[in-house]
């Protein structure tokens, strides 16, 4: 079967050249993610993709170190930022399971249309806990296919022999993973039905 950073390394350039879906809904999620921001802040982003978020918010924290699985996504990403002489942010190709960050080093964690694609969301939800300081947020956008796409079930495992895994989960099932972990939902908002549904999740402690 094939490697799911292979996949995405073929498809890195062409998704480079795709505009925003939804225009209107990216920009009141980054509204709304700013407002949890301040300058010295510690941001992870895992599935940065071409790094278009982790350069918006770039300027308003400390830091960003923006992962992806896919070195092709990772190269982009750089020469986006190289282009706007960004310093604050470290491009890694990495997946979020073998990323190395000690605990509690990170105030904002951040992960859009990614959460889908992992083979254990609950590992990777539970290392994002461990990894963000007491009173940190976890800051995520996900297509739950359940809701829209059943049939999703049956034709994923054939994702799977070209290095596309996906999850069909409920939002329902989403916040379970989230608070099982034991963040509180801060912020939960959905465009429109079958739309990714965009949670700020909080780690207690402040
Ligand atoms: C649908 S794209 C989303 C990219 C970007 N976050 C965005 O919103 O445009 C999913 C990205 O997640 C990356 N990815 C998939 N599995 C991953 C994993 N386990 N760890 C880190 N990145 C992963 C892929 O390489 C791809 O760049």
């Amino acid at each position: 079967m094939a490697k799911p950073h292979k996949f995405w390394n073929r498809l890195a350039k062409f998704y480079s050249k795709q505009p925003v879906a939804d225009e209107g809904a990216y920009q009141k999620k980054l509204q709304v993610t700013r407002e949890y921001l301040r300058p010295d802040m510690a941001v992870l982003e895992f599935g940065c993709g071409t790094g278009s978020t982790a350069i918006v918010h770039s300027p308003y924290v400390k830091t960003i170190l923006a992962i992806d699985i896919s070195s092709k996504m990772i190269e982009i990403a750089q020469s986006k930022a190289d282009a706007k002489n960004i310093e604050n942010i470290t491009f890694k190709r990495s997946s979020i399971d073998e990323l190395n960050q000690p605990d509690q080093t990170l105030d904002v964690v951040m992960a859009h249309s990614v959460l889908h694609l992992l083979e254990n969301r609950d590992e990777a939800i539970a290392k994002v806990y461990k990894m963000l300081k007491p009173g940190g947020f976890f800051v995520s956008s996900t297509v739950c296919i359940a809701e829209t796409m059943r049939f999703f079930k049956f034709v994923a495992p054939i994702g799977k022999l070209f290095g596309l895994t996906l999850r069909v989960f409920t939002t329902n099932e989403l916040l379970d993973s989230l608070t099982g972990a034991g963040f509180e939902i801060d912020h939960q908002w959905q465009p429109g039905k079958g739309k990714a549904v965009f949670i700020v999740a909080k780690k207690a402690g402040e």
